[in-house]
């Protein structure tokens, strides 16, 4: 099956019992035994669940992967890959990851007794003398696009050196979706998801996945499921399915008025730079390992006195963290999604009160481009 049939049909075949065609959610927390450990596959539903079964398949098929976990949230799914990790273990992380994996690996992980050293994520060299610098170098975490400056990562060298000293790469995909890039096809062994975002779709439910490449892995990731017990509610999985089904249309629009979008803001006077894929980073890999470059644009407009009057002018845009979502929203995350790094780190990584990070939504673009136009007059 092509992607738009997966992310409809795969994991959800109509009910056997009743022939629905979408299944029932399956609310019940427990399952009647025939005898003392005889089930059918189903004891309790933080360990197993007919409804989050159903989507794991349907993120499997659609990251072609060997199997998913689904978690409450993205950063309790990034969470499972860090406690496969034992004391003195190492982590090179790409220096632009979302704030909130930034946070959970240097105030719990470190605490926990994990090496986390960071490289800049374009620059290959510096992720291999990171990768030296560590005595048990065990995962190398990236996501490319980055957050918020949308720089690209050559996922397939960086996963050839990552392997060649022994460790696992795992890529963030949740800018990119499984719509636009496939890590495990490129040499990536985990892919984590905040499904909060695109997979989702509608702002509506927080949840998180962690896709597995290779048999060996899964366990170790089944277990912590199981054992840490952040699993996300069938409810949640309901929605997040069903969010899936038009994943491939909604990012199609979100990216064709993404690329509006960068046009427009490239000769606004008042925009100083526009960071976007295609912008930022050889053309020839964006094409090489997405289908397109996305739907998320960020900004450095003129003073801060424009981020203001810009912010309080918007109408249809909403000024919220998160991003994915079929309506557009706009944050500013020297304050918002990134406010719990530290001020000399925003520095290094260009994260300014004056950046504006942009996801599109699948508005119309006549509509969204006057927005933009009467909010930046
Ligand atoms: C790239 C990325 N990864 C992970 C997360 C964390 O996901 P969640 O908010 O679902 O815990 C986020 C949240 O914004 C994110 O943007």
């Amino acid at each position: 099956m092509r992607f738009a049939t997966k992310a409809i049909h795969s994991g959800g075949a109509p009910d056997p019992l009743t022939g629905a065609v979408i299944p029932p959610i399956y609310l019940s927390t427990t399952y009647q035994q025939e005898a003392p450990g005889k089930h059918k596959g189903y004891e309790y539903s933080r360990t197993k669940n007919p409804t989050r079964d159903q989507l794991e398949a349907c993120i499997t098929a659609l990251e072609e992967g060997e199997e998913t976990a689904c978690f409450a949230s993205g950063l309790s799914a990034t969470s499972a890959i860090m406690q496969t990790l034992s004391p003195g273990d190492g982590v090179v992380a790409g220096c632009d990851l979302y704030g909130g994996t930034v946070r959970l690996l240097d105030k719990v992980y470190k605490l926990w007794g994990i090496k986390v050293v960071y490289a800049e994520s374009n620059d290959l060299t510096d992720f291999e003398s990171k990768l030296k610098s560590l005595d048990k170098p065990k995962l190398v975490w990236i996501e490319s696009p980055t957050n918020p400056l949308l720089n690209i990562v050559d996922i397939s060298t960086l996963s050839q050196l990552t392997h060649s000293y022994g460790a696992k790469l795992v890529v963030d995909n949740t800018f990119a979706t499984p719509y636009l890039q496939n890590p495990l096809k490129l040499g990536a062994d985990y892919v984590v998801h905040s499904s909060t975002k695109y997979l989702g779709g509608h702002s509506d439910v927080v949840g998180g996945a962690v896709t597995v490449k290779n048999k060996e892995d899964v366990k170790s990731i089944r277990f912590l499921q199981n054992a840490v017990g952040g699993v996300p509610s069938p409810f949640d999985c309901y929605l997040l399915l069903r969010g899936i089904k038009t994943l491939h249309i909604r990012v199609e629009r979100q990216c064709k008025n993404a690329e509006e979008i960068v046009s427009f803001l490239i000769n606004h006077p008042k925009i100083k730079k526009v960071y976007y894929p295609t912008l930022t980073a050889e053309r020839a890999l964006v094409n090489e390992q997405m289908r397109h470059p996305g739907a998320m644009v960020s900004f450095e407009v003129d003073s801060i006195e424009t981020v203001n009057k810009m912010c309080e002018r918007l109408k249809i845009i909403a000024l919220a963290e998160s991003l994915g979502a079929v309506e557009s929203l706009l944050c500013v995350p020297y304050y918002m999604t990134h406010a719990s790094l530290p001020e000399e780190r925003k520095k290094r990584l260009n994260i300014t009160p004056t950046l504006i990070r942009l996801s599109v939504g699948i508005e119309d673009i006549n509509d969204l481009l006057s927005e933009l136009d009467s909010a930046l007059q």
